[in-house]
């Protein structure tokens, strides 16, 4: 969704922040802008569509302070006029902002009523008019701009420049991110760190109600909740900036794809001893007592995580024999359900800021249960929120559509699941092995991409597309179909095999494929009878099986071979034949595979 970046130093801004838009693309954007500061004066540009467009217009600039902002349009359509920056009339205070501020209309009001004219349909706007109108009363912006926040209600991050202290940048945060890069005497705002990674690796993340203060040599936070100063703390990015490229690929979806067998790999590293059988999970050492007690998990996420947290489930209850639910994270928020001390929240989540998972963790906040997260993003919100967590150590996620969070997720929670069961189960020691030589096993996958891609080429004109699945290749068939509906635009559904005779198959005929997963498992000779009764209505099949099932070969139109692995294991390899089919047939439909149209990628807001 949004991004924002700002910079202040000793040389040219303009390229530094645009770079940094660049960086930010990845999120999901319509429009963007640019306000620079030069001899006290603010110049503002905006373009719809992308940050190419932006730079074709934008001037050459000497400014040395300048912030940037790509939109994703929530209120008002995308148009240079609702683009951000936006200016106090006199142009005088120029704001970016990420969120929604949900009393804007209240405040809307009370500013016209004041004189204050509205040029844009959005939330935003309201911002730099509040502004002006306490600095009007204090001749000081940053008095002003404290008092301004003090009446915002819902989330932001803002970025402010003024031409009444042309030498200063103003950042604020509330549930929504803000990192602030530092830099030899100079310092860059940014939503994430992929904007910033190519010029420091020492960052500050500001908490909520965090005020920075920034000028060229120097950084003052003040936090407006306890209404005193902080002293930052500076951390060091675990991050290379040639992560986040796309080096020889032609796409950030397949590159991602690609790289499964090393984020499968990084997720076990140091964390599987198979030598000792023993799994070793450092980020919950500090909880080991507490999850001793746990009784019931409840695993909140959204999207793609959500689809791993269901494969979660299966695992933690067979494994461990501990009840868990998954719930849709922006469910989750608003149901009243009785809580037991017993009970542990799982959050999952890729970029560590998907605001309905924030929403879910923070209603729990006061029920003295365990709050746990599984985030790829180091330093993200919900890594900061929770109690104890495991990382993903997958890198950075570019494209929109998850692929490589997904298998990273679904390893971290095998681990989990094998870190609680403690060895009690007879599954233990062979899902350990197993996990070991998963990564080989994942490349034998991605050698198909060639066969996939055929058959991915053959289907691609279709206009829906059924998944369906047991067992643990349920919760695959759910995210198989979003992963095709997310990138190709191809309508499809997610459903158990079980579930066909109950009403999907009233949709079969010779024009609606079938996606069946059907990989070696007790329950295999049920999903090949439901292949039967696809067939029997002329429905189109493609089957993923495993391995020497030769019979499949026989009922279906084609088939995509696995390497044999354990069921528990089978969610990881089913997952990169499934996310190479969507790529390939949103490549063979000539799509944006990486920025699917109104999708964003990290949604920070509700
Ligand atoms: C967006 C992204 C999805 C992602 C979901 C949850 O919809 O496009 O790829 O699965 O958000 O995001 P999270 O960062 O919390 O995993």
């Amino acid at each position: 969704m949004c991004g924002i970046v700002g910079f202040i130093g000793e040389r040219p801004a303009t390229p530094i922040v645009m770079q940094g838009l660049q960086a930010l693309e990845y999120r999901g954007y319509d429009s963007a802008g640019v306000s620079t500061v030069t001899d006290g004066r603010i110049t503002t540009t905006r373009q719809v569509g992308q940050v190419a467009d932006l730079s074709k217009i934008l001037e050459d600039s000497s400014a040395m302070l300048a912030i940037g902002h790509t939109r994703w349009a929530t209120h008002g359509a995308p148009s240079i006029t609702n683009a951000h920056p936006h200016s106090s009339a006199d142009g005088s205070i120029a704001i970016v902002h990420n969120g929604i501020i949900e009393n804007h209309e209240q405040l809307r009001t009370k500013l016209q009523q004041a004189g204050y004219e509205f040029k844009s349909e959005t939330d935003t706007e309201v911002i730099p008019h509040l502004i002006d109108y306490y600095f009007k009363q204090t001749k000081s912006i940053e008095s002003a701009f404290h008092t301004a926040l003090r009446d915002l209600r819902g989330a932001y991050a803002i970025a402010v420049v003024s031409s009444h202290e042309p030498d200063t940048l103003y950042a604020a945060r509330l549930s929504s991110p803000l990192v602030i890069g530092v830099g030899d005497n100079e310092y860059i705002l940014a939503s994430d760190p992929t904007a910033l990674i190519q010029h420091t690796k020492k960052v500050i993340y500001l908490n909520d109600f965090d005020v920075a203060r920034i000028t060229t040599g120097d950084l003052a936070v003040t936090n407006l909740e306890s209404d005193s100063p902080t002293i930052p703390e500076v951390e060091l990015l675990d991050l290379e900036s040639e992560d986040a490229q796309k080096g020889h690929y032609e796409h950030f979806m397949i590159k991602e794809i690609n790289e499964a067998p090393q984020t499968i790999q990084s997720a076990i590293r140091g964390r599987v001893l198979a030598n000792e059988g023993i799994v070793k999970l450092g980020g919950l050492d500090n909880v080991v007592a507490q999850l001793r007690y746990i009784d019931r998990i409840v695993i909140v996420a959204c999207g793609t995580s959500f689809y791993a947290g269901l494969v979660g489930e299966y695992l933690i209850e067979e494994l461990a024999g501990i009840p868990v639910e998954v719930q849709q994270a922006s469910e989750f928020k608003y149901r009243s359900e009785p809580f037991s001390r017993g009970t542990a929240i799982l959050a999952v989540s890729q970029s560590g800021e998907t605001a309905d998972t924030i929403a879910a963790l923070d209603k729990v906040k006061d029920y003295g249960v365990l709050r746990l997260g599984i985030v790829n993003a180091p330093g993200s919100t919900i890594a900061r929120m929770t109690d104890a967590g495991v990382y993903c150590h997958a890198g950075p996620e570019q494209a929109v559509a998850s692929t490589k969070a997904f298998i990273a997720q679904v390893t971290v929670l095998a681990l989990i699941a094998l870190h609680l069961s403690n060895g009690s189960t007879k599954d233990y020691k062979p899902l350990l092995k197993e996990l070991v030589s998963l990564p080989d096993k994942a490349a034998a996958v991605l050698a198909l991409s060639d066969q996939i891609k055929v058959i991915a080429e053959k289907y691609a004109p279709a206009r829906d597309f059924l998944f369906i699945g047991r067992h643990y290749g349920y919760p695959c068939a759910l995210e198989g179909a979003l992963k095709l509906k997310e990138v190709s635009y191809i309508h499809a559904e997610g459903y158990a095999a079980g579930e066909m005779k109950h009403g999907p198959l009233a949709m079969i005929d010779e024009n609606f494929p079938t996606f069946a997963i059907a990989t070696d498992s007790p329950l295999l000779e049920k999903t090949m009878s439901n292949i039967q009764e696809i067939r029997a209505r002329s429905g189109p099949v493609i089957a993923l099986a495993t391995e020497g099932n030769e019979a499949i070969a026989q009922l279906a139109d084609d088939v995509i071979y696995l390497p044999p692995t354990l069921e528990q294991t089978q969610p990881l390899l089913i997952s990169i034949a499934t996310q190479l089919f969507a790529y390939h047939v949103a490549v063979a439909r000539g799509f944006n595979v990486d920025r699917p149209r109104n999708l964003a990628k990290s949604v920070t807001v509700e």
